[in-house]
């Protein structure tokens, strides 16, 4: 990468700095990292979905060849549990593996086999017998389970104002409907995997994460280390979507890594990842609007109900979309759980808001039906000044500058309304829109910033670069920064030994680390003498965000978009090709072109797939997963996605140093209500559960 520019790298493409080690396999993921004396572990999982462990029989497998261990909880070190992780929540049980013989789903961690070799680590791990007690179990979410209860999350559950019951009486248009989504999988290219060994008095960790503060700091809290003590390290990550924060494969490791006293590596299989790795909560969601002859929307209620499991509560908080979207004079919206004889779910790419948008943005299209109102033009009549809920006022939205500049390039203007005819050949053709947000924010960072004697910077900042491109991202905002071009700065992430710093995730770890990277930047070129010598150790300046993200000033902060969809139905055979798909979005100042593009059309392809293919189906009987592999989970593949374009708004935020706001999840937020709208117009009928499969076409 080079560029004879020393300015306005920000908002140029450029290929990534690592994408050479990348596809040359000089780039190493976590569990290729070699070792000297290296041990490998194998997970037992549970083939029961809820009861007791009876017992473990580990005496055949230890005499069998390579055997070295087979940690379980009849064996293993306690953890402690009792803390609130940086992400505000507790640690879930799922990862604290081996504490006690409860059993609170299909594929818990029973025992870690450790061996010389991963063969026979897998052999002997396939030859383990456990017993157990079974108790019966429950995985059946449906609407109006009375166990189901109102509960926060990083939200509150419930917002309400005004008389939802008496306006919705005397409105002109109303809509009252239920839709459904189901589980779904984060299925990222890389499995977990991670080594742990001990270097001295510290504990390393090489794994593939989200965030070397996060894993860092809960292992350190779970086995009672001081902070100091941990390194984890997190170089290269094959994709990440939510699922990989601490898991059971890091915990296990450092177990067995502290019982033999030599590095053990723990890679999971694709399959042990159904169960281990988190998943998004199957939704049923029912969302009533009512609305004026003119489509302003008088009532709005929008509640959604998720799963989660019996040992940790996740709210998939899919209502919370409708507390920015749109305003009502009479407004609710609650998050509720129920807790189930099922693995934990976990936050997956636009939590709340994928899954929150189906069932909003498709009633919305209902509603344009009834009124006889464009969709687009419903929407900007809905478009609110303030939040719905906060008040507060948005730090930038331009929703609708998104949408008129949408259906200017997709052609949607003069759309016949009608559903159901339009016909080429066998397929019947219709075009559907929705909206998109995701909120903006970011996480306390620290960086240092080097200017070494060569006249090359150094970054060193505890990023993660799960794909997305953050390594260049943050060249570019470095090379601002001190005026100098991207090619004289190098950027070293992943590594908690580079101080605290936040995640990649919830769509903050550019915007957070960008934050981080100008302040020590922007320093250290003031500090520079121009022409000066710089000493043979560089001079180095370190900032903190933590004091600047505390003074912000309260604003509703998010991405914004607008989404339209072509899709073509074979009503013969229940076919559904999407034809073309287009994405506007208003998400804050894009750093590089090049990567946001691939962030935000995988985003959107996402959308379809999540419309169309993706299900996790669960065997009442059993408890686990039908086809928990990548053949029996559907993913949209090459032939399943058609030109994909997104494109954005100028939108810089105007608080952020960079104008950052994020654009990690809000591509897939409304992309599938714009499919399921656009099947819709095909066909005229209306597809409320998710996936839209052939069967349900028909
Ligand atoms: Mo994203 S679900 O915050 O990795």
């Amino acid at each position: 990468m080079t560029t004879a520019t020393t300015a306005g790298a920000v908002g140029t493409a450029h290929t990534r700095v690592e994408g050479r080690d990348k596809v040359t396999g000089a780039a190493r993921y976590a569990g290729e990292v070699p070792f000297a004396g290296l041990a490998h572990g194998w997970l037992v999982l549970s083939t029961v979905a809820r009861g007791r462990i009876l017992s473990v029989g580990t005496e055949p497998v230890l005499g069998m060849p390579g055997v070295l261990t087979v940690l379980h909880h009849g064996n293993a070190p306690r953890l402690d549990t009792d803390y609130i992780g940086m992400l505000g929540v507790p640690p879930d049980p799922t990862a604290a593996v081996f504490q006690n013989d409860r059993v609170p789903h299909a594929g818990w961690p029973v025992a870690l086999v450790v061996a010389e070799t991963p063969e026979e680590a897998r052999e002997a791990a396939e030859v383990l017998v456990v017993t157990y007690e079974r108790e019966p179990h429950d995985i059946g979410l449906s609407a109006g389970r009375p166990d189901a209860y109102a509960a926060d999350g990083h939200l509150p559950a419930v917002t309400e104002k005004g008389d939802l019951e008496a306006e919705l009486a005397t409105c002109a248009h109303v809509v009252d409907v239920e839709y459904t989504t189901p589980e779904e999988h984060h299925a990222m290219m890389e499995p977990h995997a991670a080594t742990a060994l001990w270097d001295g008095g510290r504990l390393e960790v090489v794994d593939s994460n989200q965030g070397t503060t996060w894993v860092a700091d809960e292992i350190a809290r779970m086995f009672s280390l001081e902070a100091s003590a941990v390194r984890v390290r997190s170089e290269h990550v094959g994709g990440g979507f939510g699922s990989k924060g601490l898991r059971a494969h890091q915990v296990s490791a450092v177990m067995a890594a502290t019982a033999l006293r030599r590095p053990v590596r723990v890679v999971l299989t694709r399959r042990q990842m159904f169960s281990l790795t988190g998943y998004r909560s199957p939704t049923v969601q029912r969302v009533r609007l009512g609305a004026g002859p003119d489509g302003r929307l008088r009532a709005l209620e929008h509640r959604s109900l998720n799963q989660t499991s019996t040992v940790w509560e996740f709210v998939e908080p899919s209502a919370g979309v409708a507390r920015v979207m749109y305003d009502a004079d009479a407004h609710r919206t609650s998050n509720e759980v129920v807790r189930l004889d099922v693995p934990s779910p976990t936050w997956m790419r636009g939590p709340g808001e994928a899954p929150g948008s189906f069932a909003l943005e498709a009633a919305l299209d209902e509603l344009a039906e009834r009124c006889g109102i464009d969709p687009v033009e419903l929407r900007l009549r809905n478009d609110p000044e303030r939040g719905p809920v906060s008040g507060l006022p948005f730090a930038g939205r331009n929703l609708a500058a998104c949408f008129r500049e949408g259906a200017r390039r997709f052609g949607w203007a003069g759309r016949d309304p009608r559903p159901g005819t339009r016909r080429e050949g066998r397929w019947l053709l219709g075009t559907g829109t929705a909206a998109a947000s995701f909120p903006s924010g970011a996480l306390p960072s620290t960086a240092a910033v080097t200017a070494e004697a060569d006249g090359t910077y150094t970054v060193r900042i505890a990023a993660a670069d799960v794909g997305t491109g953050a390594r260049t991202a943050l060249t570019l905002v470095a090379a601002d920064a001190l005026r100098v071009a991207p090619d004289r700065v190098r950027v070293r992430i992943g590594d908690s030994d580079f101080g605290p710093a936040g995640i990649a995730g919830g769509s903050t770890g550019t915007r957070s680390w960008a934050w981080a990277v100008t302040a020590a930047a922007e320093e250290l070129r003031g500090r520079l003498v121009p022409g000066g010598a710089v000493p043979p150790e560089g001079v180095t300046v370190r900032s903190d965000t933590t004091a600047a993200l505390g003074a912000l000033a309260p604003r509703e902060r998010h991405s914004f978009g607008a989404q339209f969809a072509e899709v073509a139905v074979d009503v013969a055979t229940g076919e559904v090709r999407v034809r073309r798909m287009l994405g506007v979005f208003a998400a804050g100042r894009i750093v590089n072109p090049l990567t946001a593009r691939g962030q935000l059309v995988g985003g959107m392809t996402w959308g379809i797939s999540m419309a169309l293919h993706e299900e996790a189906v669960r065997d009442r009987a059993f408890g686990g997963l039908y086809g928990a592999d990548l053949a029996g989970y559907h993913v949209a593949t090459h032939a399943d996605v058609p030109k994909v374009e997104a494109d954005w708004i100028d939108d810089p935020d105007p608080d952020d140093p960079v104008g950052i706001k994020g654009i990690g999840e809000v591509g897939i937020v409304g992309a599938a209500a714009a499919v399921a709208n656009a099947l819709w117009h095909a066909t005229g009928v209306r597809h409320r559960n998710l996936p839209i499969r052939p069967d349900r076409v028909l």
